[in-house]
């Protein structure tokens, strides 16, 4: 018997099948032959969350949850971080490979020449309310985009895809600089094309009268390095998203949207902001016991600890720390760091937290980065979003040249009622005639 096999015994029936195991998984297709009688529909594998399925092949980014291990493309994420730039990660992402020198400068040149945003979309932002979460904004005027882009719809068209490229990799920092903007009731800044990607973006945040924003060299490649860490990071909530609305083929823009949604929340991208509200409500490193007590009791999550995969320290919450270091030179120390470092000191000896194998995330500290940094607490999901959207852009490509892909459709298991008929009180009466 060849021993890349599945036996499966049915008790029921007493009959037994042969699956075959590919890459270490079974197609839960085959699973549909094993039935107890013709009319039977067949067995279903039940899966809430996706704990244990695998939804795609891919070959974009690879995590070994419990070794702590996140890789692009097959390059270690320390080795992306310490060779490129966002924007060099991003072309990897998305191409999967490094570019050459030609390929990187054309690569750059569309990104930074699709930056502007059509002025009605300005006039769209200005009709938020003023305390309008910026993630609200960002999700709804990514989704707008499609009405300014209806040759997106061209999803089969190489260059087409490439030409929506330029635009949501180039337009996302527009689009999270006017929201803050807006909220600040502070004038739009236009895009600074002789800036980097990363220079760019503090300027159209915090230009003020100042004929040239020049942003600080130490924060701008802070802020790069958080985008290059935030790029993609595999099947996750908002690349699932991303995946099943793009499933049924509409443009990019509403696809991105769907995914940034996913991101929005607080048990994904939206920790970082949480994380910040926690260290705040803290308070202070002696109340650090009380809080893990709290948080063991279930009244809380620890916000920034846990991981569906990763059952040891984050990579990336390492390299945060590092260079989190490098930007309170610049900011000064965040006095939050050292409730931070309580709670995980604290948390990494408990024995709640070893048990379930829960370590710091990507989320834990960077949001103690932007704060030092100026960044408004609503505005760290959008941070996150816009390091994100190379990383959903190569999923949703993925997806599409993927032949075995479809519509995602998942089954249920119906428990609800059998078939039942209105009783008579429950039938609807003729209205009565009006006079
Ligand atoms: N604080 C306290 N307990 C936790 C936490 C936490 N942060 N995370 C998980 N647990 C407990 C959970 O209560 C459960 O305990 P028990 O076995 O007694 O029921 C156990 O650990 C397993 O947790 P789970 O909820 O089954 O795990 P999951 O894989 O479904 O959830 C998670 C993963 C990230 C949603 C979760 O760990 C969490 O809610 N963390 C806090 C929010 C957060 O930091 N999210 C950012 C994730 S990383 C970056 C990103 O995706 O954006």
């Amino acid at each position: 018997m060849a021993n890349n096999m599945l036996t499966i015994t049915d008790q029921r029936t007493g009959k037994t099948y042969e699956v075959p195991i590919e890459h270490g998984t079974i197609n839960a297709m085959n699973l549909r032959q094993i039935k107890v009688n013709e009319d039977d529909f067949g067995i279903m594998s039940y899966d809430p969350g996706f704990k244990n399925t695998a939804s795609c092949k891919s070959q974009i980014t690879f995590i070994d949850g419990e070794k702590g291990i996140l890789r692009y493309r097959g390059y270690p994420i320390q080795e992306v971080v310490e060779n490129c730039n966002y924007l060099k990660t991003a072309y990897l992402v998305i191409n999967g490979e490094l570019p050459d020198g030609g390929e990187m400068d054309r690569w750059t040149w569309n990104i930074t020449h699709h930056t502007m945003l059509h002025e009605n979309v300005k006039k769209f932002i200005e009709g938020f309310r003023y305390d309008a979460h910026p993630m609200g904004i960002l999700v709804s005027t990514v989704a707008a985009l499609s009405t300014f882009y209806p040759d997106a719809l061209n999803i089969k068209d190489p260059e087409s895809r490439l030409l929506q490229t330029y635009r949501l990799i180039g337009k996302m920092p527009t689009i999270a600089a006017y929201a803050y903007r807006h909220n600040m009731g502070l004038p739009f800044v236009y895009p600074d094309n002789d800036l980097s990607y990363a220079g760019n973006f503090l300027n159209m945040l915090f230009k003020m009268t100042e004929p040239r924003y020049t942003p600080n060299p130490i924060l701008e490649k802070a802020l790069d390095v958080l985008f290059i860490l935030h790029a993609d990071h595999e099947q996750n909530c908002s690349a699932t998203a991303m995946r099943t609305v793009g499933s049924s083929h509409p443009d990019p823009y509403v696809t991105t949207a769907a995914a940034a949604a996913g991101l929005y929340g607080p048990l994904h991208g939206g920790a970082n902001e949480q994380v910040l509200r926690m260290l705040k409500e803290i308070g202070s490193k002696d109340k650090v016991p009380e809080y893990i007590k709290r948080v063991k009791a279930g009244d809380y999550l620890l916000m920034g600890f846990g991981h569906r995969v990763y059952k040891n320290y984050d990579p990336r919450a390492r390299i945060i720390k590092e260079i989190a270091d490098e930007v309170f030179e610049v900011t000064g120390r965040n006095p939050l760091l050292d409730i931070a470092l309580e709670l995980e000191r604290i948390a990494l000896e408990d024995e709640y937290f070893i048990k379930r194998k829960l370590y710091p995330n990507v989320d834990f500290y960077s949001g103690i980065i932007y704060q030092a940094m100026g960044f408004p607490v609503e505005l760290y999901p959008v941070l996150f979003a816009i390091g994100r959207t190379s990383g959903w852009i190569a999923q949703w490509q993925e997806l599409l040249l993927d032949a075995e892909q479809k519509i995602s459709r998942p089954r249920q298991i119906y428990l609800g009622h059998d078939l039942r008929h209105f009783e008579a009180s429950e039938k609807a009466t003729e209205e009565p005639e009006k006079v």
